[in-house]
Protein backbone atom coordinates (compact mmCIF):
# COMPACT_ATOMS: atom_id res chain seq x y z
CA UNK A 1 0.00 0.00 0.00
CA UNK A 2 1.31 3.55 -0.59
CA UNK A 3 1.88 5.35 2.68
CA UNK A 4 2.43 8.71 1.64
CA UNK A 5 0.06 11.21 1.76
CA UNK A 6 -0.34 14.77 0.21
CA UNK A 7 -2.72 17.31 1.31
CA UNK A 8 -3.61 20.25 0.92
CA UNK A 9 -6.07 23.65 2.01
CA UNK A 10 -6.94 26.52 0.19
CA UNK A 11 -4.32 29.20 -0.02
CA UNK A 12 -5.97 32.61 1.58
CA UNK A 13 -6.32 35.56 0.08
CA UNK A 14 -4.50 37.76 2.43
CA UNK A 15 -6.92 39.53 4.50
CA UNK A 16 -6.50 41.62 7.27
CA UNK A 17 -10.07 39.99 8.80
CA UNK A 18 -9.59 36.43 8.90
CA UNK A 19 -12.45 35.16 10.58
CA UNK A 20 -13.24 31.75 12.58
CA UNK A 21 -14.91 30.20 9.29
CA UNK A 22 -12.16 30.80 7.63
CA UNK A 23 -9.84 28.61 10.39
CA UNK A 24 -12.05 25.68 8.84
CA UNK A 25 -10.35 24.87 5.57
CA UNK A 26 -6.88 24.66 7.88
CA UNK A 27 -8.43 23.02 10.94
CA UNK A 28 -9.61 20.50 8.98
CA UNK A 29 -6.76 19.73 6.35
CA UNK A 30 -4.85 20.08 9.83
CA UNK A 31 -7.20 17.28 11.84
CA UNK A 32 -7.00 14.68 8.34
CA UNK A 33 -2.85 15.50 8.35
CA UNK A 34 -2.31 14.54 11.98
CA UNK A 35 -4.40 11.89 11.86
CA UNK A 36 -2.91 10.01 8.65
CA UNK A 37 0.99 11.10 10.20
CA UNK A 38 -0.25 9.27 12.99
CA UNK A 39 -1.67 6.29 11.62
CA UNK A 40 2.22 5.66 9.89
CA UNK A 41 1.82 7.82 6.58
CA UNK A 42 4.70 10.21 5.33
CA UNK A 43 2.64 12.97 5.58
CA UNK A 44 2.79 16.38 3.39
CA UNK A 45 0.70 18.78 4.49
CA UNK A 46 0.41 21.95 2.37
CA UNK A 47 -0.56 25.82 3.60
CA UNK A 48 -0.31 29.03 2.27
CA UNK A 49 -1.41 32.29 0.93
CA UNK A 50 -2.63 33.51 -2.60
CA UNK A 51 -0.96 37.32 -2.93
CA UNK A 52 -1.31 38.58 -6.23
CA UNK A 53 -4.00 40.19 -8.31
CA UNK A 54 -5.61 43.95 -8.81
CA UNK A 55 -7.54 43.87 -5.43
CA UNK A 56 -4.10 43.78 -3.54
CA UNK A 57 -2.63 46.10 -5.92
CA UNK A 58 -5.20 48.64 -5.23
CA UNK A 59 -5.45 48.12 -1.20
CA UNK A 60 -1.79 48.25 -0.82
CA UNK A 61 -1.61 51.78 -3.04
CA UNK A 62 -4.39 52.98 -0.87
CA UNK A 63 -2.46 52.57 2.17
CA UNK A 64 0.51 54.20 0.75
CA UNK A 65 2.91 50.87 0.99
CA UNK A 66 3.99 48.21 -1.88
CA UNK A 67 2.04 45.01 -2.94
CA UNK A 68 4.44 43.02 -1.27
CA UNK A 69 5.32 44.68 2.12
CA UNK A 70 1.20 45.05 2.71
CA UNK A 71 0.88 40.90 1.80
CA UNK A 72 3.92 40.64 4.47
CA UNK A 73 2.22 41.89 6.66
CA UNK A 74 -1.08 40.28 6.31
CA UNK A 75 1.15 37.26 5.77
CA UNK A 76 3.04 37.62 9.55
CA UNK A 77 -0.56 37.55 10.78
CA UNK A 78 -1.74 34.33 9.22
CA UNK A 79 0.82 32.39 10.70
CA UNK A 80 0.48 33.63 14.08
CA UNK A 81 -2.98 32.68 13.98
CA UNK A 82 -1.98 28.91 12.41
CA UNK A 83 0.51 28.95 15.18
CA UNK A 84 -2.16 29.92 17.94
CA UNK A 85 -4.46 27.17 16.54
CA UNK A 86 -1.58 24.11 16.52
CA UNK A 87 -1.99 24.34 12.70
CA UNK A 88 1.10 21.32 12.04
CA UNK A 89 1.94 22.47 8.00
CA UNK A 90 4.68 21.17 6.37
CA UNK A 91 5.08 24.16 4.02
CA UNK A 92 3.17 27.69 4.15
CA UNK A 93 3.64 28.92 0.16
CA UNK A 94 3.79 32.34 -0.88
CA UNK A 95 2.79 32.90 -4.12
CA UNK A 96 4.92 35.72 -4.28
CA UNK A 97 8.01 32.86 -3.40
CA UNK A 98 10.60 32.83 -6.02
CA UNK A 99 10.21 28.78 -7.01
CA UNK A 100 6.32 29.52 -7.03
CA UNK A 101 6.51 32.29 -9.53
CA UNK A 102 9.24 30.40 -11.74
CA UNK A 103 7.38 27.25 -11.37
CA UNK A 104 4.25 29.37 -12.74
CA UNK A 105 5.89 30.76 -15.89
CA UNK A 106 7.22 27.08 -16.77
CA UNK A 107 3.57 26.20 -16.65
CA UNK A 108 1.92 28.88 -18.42
CA UNK A 109 5.40 28.89 -21.19
CA UNK A 110 4.70 24.39 -21.16
CA UNK A 111 1.14 25.21 -22.25
CA UNK A 112 1.43 27.92 -24.50
CA UNK A 113 4.41 25.76 -26.68
CA UNK A 114 1.98 22.60 -26.94
CA UNK A 115 -0.87 25.15 -27.94
CA UNK A 116 -3.23 24.69 -25.19
CA UNK A 117 -2.91 28.36 -24.42
CA UNK A 118 -2.99 30.61 -27.50
CA UNK A 119 -3.58 34.48 -27.42
CA UNK A 120 -6.77 36.51 -28.50
CA UNK A 121 -8.78 39.03 -27.87
CA UNK A 122 -10.73 39.29 -24.73
CA UNK A 123 -13.89 41.34 -25.17
CA UNK A 124 -15.67 42.81 -22.12
CA UNK A 125 -18.00 45.80 -20.81
CA UNK A 126 -15.57 47.78 -19.18
CA UNK A 127 -15.90 51.15 -16.82
CA UNK A 128 -12.86 53.19 -17.18
CA UNK A 129 -13.27 54.98 -13.70
CA UNK A 130 -13.11 52.14 -11.40
CA UNK A 131 -11.02 49.98 -13.80
CA UNK A 132 -13.38 46.79 -13.89
CA UNK A 133 -14.64 44.91 -16.59
CA UNK A 134 -18.46 43.70 -16.47
CA UNK A 135 -20.70 40.94 -17.52
CA UNK A 136 -23.92 42.22 -19.49
CA UNK A 137 -25.88 40.47 -16.30
CA UNK A 138 -23.42 42.19 -13.92
CA UNK A 139 -25.11 45.69 -15.03
CA UNK A 140 -27.27 47.69 -13.34
CA UNK A 141 -29.94 49.24 -15.69
CA UNK A 142 -27.20 48.85 -18.16
CA UNK A 143 -24.27 51.18 -16.28
CA UNK A 144 -21.43 50.18 -13.98
CA UNK A 145 -22.99 48.60 -10.87
CA UNK A 146 -20.33 50.05 -8.90
CA UNK A 147 -20.34 53.87 -9.51
CA UNK A 148 -23.69 53.88 -11.73
CA UNK A 149 -21.70 55.32 -14.76
CA UNK A 150 -21.71 54.03 -18.39
CA UNK A 151 -19.57 51.32 -19.91
CA UNK A 152 -17.96 50.69 -22.79
CA UNK A 153 -16.75 47.92 -24.98
CA UNK A 154 -13.33 46.97 -25.06
CA UNK A 155 -11.22 44.89 -26.21
CA UNK A 156 -7.76 43.80 -24.53
CA UNK A 157 -5.25 41.82 -25.85
CA UNK A 158 -5.53 38.53 -23.47
CA UNK A 159 -4.05 34.42 -23.67
CA UNK A 160 -6.75 31.97 -23.41
CA UNK A 161 -6.60 28.50 -21.71
CA UNK A 162 -8.52 25.76 -24.53
CA UNK A 163 -11.10 24.31 -21.73
CA UNK A 164 -13.84 23.71 -24.34
CA UNK A 165 -10.89 21.17 -25.75
CA UNK A 166 -10.89 18.91 -22.56
CA UNK A 167 -15.03 18.87 -21.62
CA UNK A 168 -15.18 15.26 -22.85
CA UNK A 169 -12.34 14.35 -21.44
CA UNK A 170 -13.22 16.00 -17.66
CA UNK A 171 -16.87 15.00 -18.16
CA UNK A 172 -16.08 11.45 -18.28
CA UNK A 173 -13.36 11.35 -15.68
CA UNK A 174 -15.47 12.53 -13.15
CA UNK A 175 -18.44 10.35 -13.76
CA UNK A 176 -15.93 7.06 -13.67
CA UNK A 177 -14.16 8.49 -10.81
CA UNK A 178 -17.26 8.88 -8.49
CA UNK A 179 -14.61 10.12 -5.37
CA UNK A 180 -13.04 12.55 -7.46
CA UNK A 181 -15.84 15.36 -6.19
CA UNK A 182 -17.08 14.65 -2.34
CA UNK A 183 -19.92 15.39 -1.67
CA UNK A 184 -21.74 13.95 -4.15
CA UNK A 185 -23.88 16.76 -4.33
CA UNK A 186 -21.33 18.95 -5.37
CA UNK A 187 -20.31 16.55 -8.21
CA UNK A 188 -23.36 17.40 -9.20
CA UNK A 189 -23.54 20.77 -9.66
CA UNK A 190 -20.37 21.41 -11.59
CA UNK A 191 -21.82 18.62 -14.00
CA UNK A 192 -24.93 20.24 -14.56
CA UNK A 193 -24.56 23.58 -13.54
CA UNK A 194 -21.02 24.24 -15.22
CA UNK A 195 -19.92 21.29 -17.38
CA UNK A 196 -22.53 20.09 -19.65
CA UNK A 197 -23.76 23.66 -20.43
CA UNK A 198 -20.45 23.95 -22.20
CA UNK A 199 -16.98 25.26 -21.50
CA UNK A 200 -15.84 28.34 -23.01
CA UNK A 201 -11.94 28.91 -23.25
CA UNK A 202 -10.75 30.87 -19.93
CA UNK A 203 -9.25 34.12 -20.16
CA UNK A 204 -5.43 33.42 -18.25
CA UNK A 205 -3.93 36.95 -18.74
CA UNK A 206 -4.55 40.40 -17.73
CA UNK A 207 -2.80 43.49 -18.80
CA UNK A 208 -4.72 46.47 -16.90
CA UNK A 209 -2.65 45.91 -13.38
CA UNK A 210 0.58 44.67 -12.98
CA UNK A 211 0.87 43.14 -9.72
CA UNK A 212 1.19 39.22 -10.45
CA UNK A 213 3.33 36.87 -12.04
CA UNK A 214 4.74 38.51 -15.34
CA UNK A 215 4.18 35.90 -18.85
CA UNK A 216 7.83 34.89 -19.89
CA UNK A 217 7.27 35.63 -23.52
CA UNK A 218 4.85 38.72 -22.92
CA UNK A 219 5.98 41.15 -20.20
CA UNK A 220 2.55 43.11 -20.53
CA UNK A 221 0.76 40.48 -19.55
CA UNK A 222 0.57 38.63 -16.12
CA UNK A 223 -0.61 35.33 -15.23
CA UNK A 224 -4.70 35.16 -14.18
CA UNK A 225 -4.48 34.23 -10.74
CA UNK A 226 -6.05 31.48 -10.71
CA UNK A 227 -3.78 29.64 -12.61
CA UNK A 228 -1.41 31.21 -10.24
CA UNK A 229 -3.13 29.87 -7.08
CA UNK A 230 -3.44 26.86 -8.36
CA UNK A 231 -0.21 25.59 -9.81
CA UNK A 232 0.62 26.33 -5.75
CA UNK A 233 -0.31 22.69 -5.53
CA UNK A 234 2.67 21.53 -7.95
CA UNK A 235 5.21 24.13 -6.72
CA UNK A 236 5.37 22.99 -3.44
CA UNK A 237 7.04 19.41 -4.64
CA UNK A 238 9.44 21.00 -6.95
CA UNK A 239 7.12 20.41 -10.13
CA UNK A 240 9.11 21.30 -13.32
CA UNK A 241 12.42 22.45 -10.70
CA UNK A 242 16.13 20.73 -10.91
CA UNK A 243 14.51 18.64 -8.02
CA UNK A 244 11.00 16.67 -8.72
CA UNK A 245 11.88 14.49 -5.65
CA UNK A 246 8.78 15.45 -3.88
CA UNK A 247 6.52 15.50 -6.97
CA UNK A 248 7.93 11.70 -7.59
CA UNK A 249 6.85 10.87 -3.65
CA UNK A 250 3.63 12.70 -3.54
CA UNK A 251 1.76 13.31 -6.88
CA UNK A 252 -0.84 13.19 -6.94
CA UNK A 253 -2.22 14.90 -4.35
CA UNK A 254 -4.56 12.68 -2.37
CA UNK A 255 -7.15 15.48 -1.10
CA UNK A 256 -7.81 18.87 -1.50
CA UNK A 257 -9.86 20.72 1.13
CA UNK A 258 -11.75 23.21 -0.55
CA UNK A 259 -14.58 25.44 0.65
CA UNK A 260 -17.72 24.57 -1.71
CA UNK A 261 -17.91 28.02 -3.26
CA UNK A 262 -14.47 27.41 -5.24
CA UNK A 263 -15.09 23.88 -5.96
CA UNK A 264 -15.54 24.76 -9.51
CA UNK A 265 -12.30 26.45 -9.72
CA UNK A 266 -11.02 22.99 -8.46
CA UNK A 267 -12.74 20.55 -10.25
CA UNK A 268 -13.09 22.19 -13.58
CA UNK A 269 -9.80 24.76 -14.78
CA UNK A 270 -7.31 22.70 -12.13
CA UNK A 271 -8.07 18.94 -13.55
CA UNK A 272 -7.79 20.70 -17.67
CA UNK A 273 -4.63 22.33 -16.36
CA UNK A 274 -3.22 18.86 -15.39
CA UNK A 275 -4.46 16.81 -18.33
CA UNK A 276 -2.92 19.55 -20.78
CA UNK A 277 0.75 18.88 -18.70
CA UNK A 278 0.06 15.39 -18.69
CA UNK A 279 0.08 14.84 -14.79
CA UNK A 280 -2.45 12.54 -12.56
CA UNK A 281 -5.49 14.14 -11.15
CA UNK A 282 -5.88 14.41 -7.49
CA UNK A 283 -7.71 11.60 -6.12
CA UNK A 284 -10.22 14.06 -4.35
CA UNK A 285 -11.52 17.17 -3.88
CA UNK A 286 -13.53 17.96 -0.87
CA UNK A 287 -15.89 21.23 -1.19
CA UNK A 288 -17.23 21.66 2.44
CA UNK A 289 -20.03 24.01 3.75
CA UNK A 290 -19.50 27.01 5.49
CA UNK A 291 -19.64 28.71 8.91
CA UNK A 292 -22.67 31.14 9.07
CA UNK A 293 -24.27 33.27 11.30
CA UNK A 294 -27.88 33.01 11.29
CA UNK A 295 -28.18 32.09 8.34
CA UNK A 296 -25.75 34.41 6.68
CA UNK A 297 -22.16 34.88 5.93
CA UNK A 298 -19.90 36.16 8.59
CA UNK A 299 -17.89 39.81 7.70
CA UNK A 300 -17.01 43.02 8.92
CA UNK A 301 -19.68 44.78 7.34
CA UNK A 302 -22.33 42.76 8.40
CA UNK A 303 -20.86 44.01 11.68
CA UNK A 304 -20.66 40.22 12.99
CA UNK A 305 -16.42 39.78 12.52
CA UNK A 306 -14.43 38.60 15.50
CA UNK A 307 -11.00 37.77 15.09
CA UNK A 308 -10.59 33.89 15.90
CA UNK A 309 -7.94 35.00 18.69
CA UNK A 310 -10.21 36.38 20.72
CA UNK A 311 -11.99 32.79 21.35
CA UNK A 312 -8.94 30.90 21.53
CA UNK A 313 -8.06 33.23 24.15
CA UNK A 314 -11.26 32.78 25.98
CA UNK A 315 -11.79 28.97 25.51
CA UNK A 316 -8.34 27.58 24.21
CA UNK A 317 -7.59 26.48 20.83
CA UNK A 318 -8.81 22.52 21.19
CA UNK A 319 -12.41 23.84 22.22
CA UNK A 320 -12.36 25.93 19.00
CA UNK A 321 -11.15 23.27 17.00
CA UNK A 322 -13.38 20.75 18.56
CA UNK A 323 -16.10 23.81 18.02
CA UNK A 324 -15.83 23.96 14.12
CA UNK A 325 -14.79 20.44 13.22
CA UNK A 326 -18.10 19.33 15.15
CA UNK A 327 -20.36 21.71 13.86
CA UNK A 328 -20.12 21.85 10.58
CA UNK A 329 -21.37 18.46 9.29
CA UNK A 330 -20.38 16.46 6.01
CA UNK A 331 -21.13 18.58 3.21
CA UNK A 332 -23.41 20.91 4.60
CA UNK A 333 -23.58 24.56 6.53
CA UNK A 334 -22.98 24.89 10.61
CA UNK A 335 -23.88 28.01 12.64
CA UNK A 336 -22.04 29.64 14.63
CA UNK A 337 -22.49 31.98 17.38
CA UNK A 338 -20.42 32.11 21.02
CA UNK A 339 -23.21 30.80 23.32
CA UNK A 340 -23.18 27.48 20.45
CA UNK A 341 -19.48 27.69 21.29
CA UNK A 342 -19.81 27.90 25.04
CA UNK A 343 -22.80 25.01 24.48
CA UNK A 344 -19.96 22.63 23.28
CA UNK A 345 -17.58 23.30 25.37
CA UNK A 346 -19.95 22.68 28.39
CA UNK A 347 -21.94 19.83 27.08
CA UNK A 348 -19.05 18.14 25.38
CA UNK A 349 -15.85 19.16 26.72
CA UNK A 350 -16.78 19.73 30.35
CA UNK A 351 -19.44 17.61 31.08
CA UNK A 352 -18.92 14.36 29.51
CA UNK A 353 -14.85 14.30 28.40
CA UNK A 354 -13.54 16.54 31.51
CA UNK A 355 -15.62 15.02 33.65
CA UNK A 356 -15.69 11.01 32.82
CA UNK A 357 -11.28 11.68 33.16
CA UNK A 358 -12.36 13.60 36.28
CA UNK A 359 -14.64 10.79 38.16
CA UNK A 360 -12.64 7.83 36.76
CA UNK A 361 -9.03 9.08 38.05
CA UNK A 362 -10.19 10.48 41.66
CA UNK A 363 -12.01 6.86 42.34
CA UNK A 364 -8.80 5.61 40.73
CA UNK A 365 -6.70 7.53 43.53
CA UNK A 366 -9.61 7.36 46.24
CA UNK A 367 -10.17 3.19 46.19
CA UNK A 368 -7.07 2.21 44.82
CA UNK A 369 -4.49 5.05 45.54
CA UNK A 370 -3.66 5.42 42.04
CA UNK A 371 -2.99 2.07 40.97
CA UNK A 372 -5.10 0.08 38.77
CA UNK A 373 -4.72 -3.28 37.05
CA UNK A 374 -7.05 -5.41 35.26
CA UNK A 375 -8.47 -8.00 37.92
CA UNK A 376 -10.76 -9.13 35.10
CA UNK A 377 -13.64 -9.63 37.42
CA UNK A 378 -15.89 -9.54 34.12
CA UNK A 379 -19.46 -9.13 33.97
CA UNK A 380 -21.75 -9.00 31.14
CA UNK A 381 -22.39 -5.48 31.04
CA UNK A 382 -18.65 -4.54 30.23
CA UNK A 383 -18.75 -6.82 27.21
CA UNK A 384 -20.59 -3.91 24.89
CA UNK A 385 -17.61 -1.14 26.38
CA UNK A 386 -14.84 -3.17 25.73
CA UNK A 387 -16.54 -4.18 22.19
CA UNK A 388 -17.02 -0.13 21.24
CA UNK A 389 -13.59 0.52 22.14
CA UNK A 390 -12.13 -2.26 20.17
CA UNK A 391 -14.13 -1.26 17.21
CA UNK A 392 -13.22 2.18 17.65
CA UNK A 393 -10.19 2.71 15.43
CA UNK A 394 -11.72 1.09 12.34
CA UNK A 395 -14.86 2.71 12.48
CA UNK A 396 -12.98 6.11 12.53
CA UNK A 397 -10.57 5.00 10.09
CA UNK A 398 -13.46 4.48 7.44
CA UNK A 399 -15.16 7.76 8.71
CA UNK A 400 -11.46 9.74 8.20
CA UNK A 401 -11.58 7.63 4.35
CA UNK A 402 -14.80 9.64 3.71
CA UNK A 403 -14.18 12.83 5.57
CA UNK A 404 -17.16 12.74 8.03
CA UNK A 405 -15.19 14.24 10.70
CA UNK A 406 -18.25 15.70 12.67
CA UNK A 407 -19.24 12.35 12.58
CA UNK A 408 -15.75 10.82 13.99
CA UNK A 409 -15.99 13.28 16.97
CA UNK A 410 -20.02 12.53 17.55
CA UNK A 411 -18.61 8.70 17.35
CA UNK A 412 -15.91 8.55 19.92
CA UNK A 413 -18.28 11.17 22.68
CA UNK A 414 -20.94 8.77 22.40
CA UNK A 415 -18.49 6.46 23.56
CA UNK A 416 -16.96 8.86 26.39
CA UNK A 417 -21.03 9.34 27.25
CA UNK A 418 -21.25 5.47 27.17
CA UNK A 419 -18.67 5.36 29.97
CA UNK A 420 -19.63 8.13 32.15
CA UNK A 421 -23.74 5.97 31.80
CA UNK A 422 -21.37 2.54 32.72
CA UNK A 423 -20.12 3.98 35.65
CA UNK A 424 -23.80 4.95 36.80
CA UNK A 425 -25.12 1.58 36.12
CA UNK A 426 -21.89 -0.28 38.05
CA UNK A 427 -21.82 2.03 40.63
CA UNK A 428 -18.35 2.03 41.98
CA UNK A 429 -19.07 4.03 45.29
CA UNK A 430 -21.23 0.54 46.26
CA UNK A 431 -18.84 -1.68 45.46
CA UNK A 432 -15.98 -0.03 47.21
CA UNK A 433 -18.05 -0.81 50.41
CA UNK A 434 -17.94 -4.51 50.19
CA UNK A 435 -14.09 -5.53 50.33
CA UNK A 436 -15.53 -8.75 48.46
CA UNK A 437 -16.21 -6.96 44.99
CA UNK A 438 -12.66 -4.97 45.10
CA UNK A 439 -11.89 -7.10 42.29
CA UNK A 440 -14.86 -6.28 40.23
CA UNK A 441 -14.05 -2.76 41.35
CA UNK A 442 -10.90 -2.57 40.08
CA UNK A 443 -11.87 -4.00 36.39
CA UNK A 444 -14.31 -1.60 36.43
CA UNK A 445 -12.09 1.25 36.78
CA UNK A 446 -9.44 -0.87 34.14
CA UNK A 447 -12.34 -0.77 31.58
CA UNK A 448 -12.86 2.95 32.02
CA UNK A 449 -9.42 3.57 32.07
CA UNK A 450 -8.65 1.64 28.61
CA UNK A 451 -11.72 3.86 27.21
CA UNK A 452 -10.21 7.28 27.82
CA UNK A 453 -6.81 6.08 26.48
CA UNK A 454 -8.28 4.46 23.73
CA UNK A 455 -10.25 7.71 22.69
CA UNK A 456 -7.73 9.53 23.72
CA UNK A 457 -5.57 8.54 21.06
CA UNK A 458 -7.83 8.87 18.42
CA UNK A 459 -8.52 12.37 19.33
CA UNK A 460 -5.09 13.76 19.58
CA UNK A 461 -5.16 15.20 15.90
CA UNK A 462 -8.24 17.01 16.11
CA UNK A 463 -6.98 18.17 19.91
CA UNK A 464 -3.53 18.00 20.15
CA UNK A 465 -3.38 20.18 23.23
CA UNK A 466 -5.78 18.45 25.42
CA UNK A 467 -4.98 15.27 24.50
CA UNK A 468 -1.79 15.59 26.06
CA UNK A 469 -2.73 16.45 29.30
CA UNK A 470 -5.22 13.37 29.36
CA UNK A 471 -1.86 11.22 28.89
CA UNK A 472 -0.27 12.98 31.59
CA UNK A 473 -3.47 12.29 33.73
CA UNK A 474 -3.50 8.77 33.29
CA UNK A 475 0.39 8.52 32.76
CA UNK A 476 -0.01 6.65 29.82
CA UNK A 477 2.64 5.18 27.81
CA UNK A 478 1.06 3.42 25.08
CA UNK A 479 -0.44 6.06 22.70
CA UNK A 480 0.17 4.77 19.48
CA UNK A 481 -2.50 4.48 16.79
CA UNK A 482 -1.38 0.77 17.35
CA UNK A 483 -2.33 0.58 20.57
CA UNK A 484 -5.70 2.23 19.65
CA UNK A 485 -7.23 -1.00 21.26
CA UNK A 486 -8.38 -2.72 24.63
CA UNK A 487 -5.41 -3.98 25.55
CA UNK A 488 -6.00 -6.47 28.46
CA UNK A 489 -2.79 -6.13 30.91
CA UNK A 490 -1.42 -2.70 31.36
CA UNK A 491 -1.17 -1.11 34.55
CA UNK A 492 -1.78 2.62 35.14
CA UNK A 493 -0.84 4.87 38.03
CA UNK A 494 -2.86 7.80 37.20
CA UNK A 495 -1.72 11.06 38.58
CA UNK A 496 -2.86 12.67 42.00
CA UNK A 497 -3.29 16.04 41.48
CA UNK A 498 -5.01 16.08 37.82
CA UNK A 499 -5.93 19.71 36.54
CA UNK A 500 -9.50 19.56 34.92
CA UNK A 501 -9.11 19.03 31.24
CA UNK A 502 -11.99 21.91 30.67
CA UNK A 503 -13.63 24.09 32.64
CA UNK A 504 -17.41 24.36 32.49
CA UNK A 505 -18.13 27.85 31.26
CA UNK A 506 -20.96 30.50 32.60
CA UNK A 507 -22.70 32.03 29.92
CA UNK A 508 -23.24 35.66 30.41
N1 LIG B 1 -7.37 32.25 -2.59
C1 LIG B 1 -8.49 31.43 -2.82
C2 LIG B 1 -8.10 29.96 -2.83
C3 LIG B 1 -7.08 29.57 -3.84
S1 LIG B 1 -6.70 27.88 -3.73
C4 LIG B 1 -5.73 27.54 -5.02
C5 LIG B 1 -9.56 31.67 -1.74
N2 LIG B 1 -9.16 32.27 -0.61
S2 LIG B 1 -10.14 32.72 0.59
O1 LIG B 1 -9.28 33.35 1.56
O2 LIG B 1 -11.22 33.50 0.09
O3 LIG B 1 -10.76 31.43 1.19
C6 LIG B 1 -9.99 30.43 1.79
C7 LIG B 1 -10.88 29.33 2.32
O4 LIG B 1 -11.67 29.78 3.42
C8 LIG B 1 -11.88 28.78 1.29
O5 LIG B 1 -11.85 27.37 1.28
C9 LIG B 1 -13.21 29.26 1.80
O6 LIG B 1 -14.26 28.42 1.47
C10 LIG B 1 -12.96 29.23 3.29
N3 LIG B 1 -13.96 30.03 4.00
C11 LIG B 1 -14.19 31.37 3.92
N4 LIG B 1 -15.26 31.67 4.72
C12 LIG B 1 -15.73 30.54 5.31
C13 LIG B 1 -16.72 30.25 6.25
N5 LIG B 1 -17.52 31.18 6.75
N6 LIG B 1 -16.83 28.95 6.67
C14 LIG B 1 -15.99 27.95 6.22
N7 LIG B 1 -15.06 28.21 5.33
C15 LIG B 1 -14.93 29.47 4.81
O7 LIG B 1 -10.70 31.29 -1.97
Amino acid sequence: MNKNFYITTPIYYPSANFHIGHCYSTIIADSIARYKRLDGFDTFFLTGSDEHGQKIEKKASETGVTPKEYVDKIVANAKDLWKQLDISYDRFIRTTDEDHVKCVQKVFKKLYDQGDIYKGEYKGLYCTPCESFWTETQLVEGKCPDCGREVQLVKEEAYFLKLSNYQDRLEKYIEEHPDFIQPESRKNEMINNFIKPGLEDLCVSRTSFKWGIPVTFDTNHVVYVWIDALSNYLTALGYLSDDETLMKKYWPADVHIVGKEIVRFHTIIWPIMLMALDLPLPKKVFGHGWLIIDGGKISKSLGNYRDPREYIEKYGKDAVRYYVLREIPFGSDGNFSEEALIGRINSDLANVWGNLVNRTVGMANKYFDGTISNSKVNEDIDKPLVDDISSLKSRTDKLLDELQISKILENIFDLLRACNKYIDDTTPWVLAKDETKKGRLETVLYNLLEAIRVSNILLMPFMPTSTKKVIETINSENNSFKEAKFIDNLKYTVSKTPSPLFERIQSE
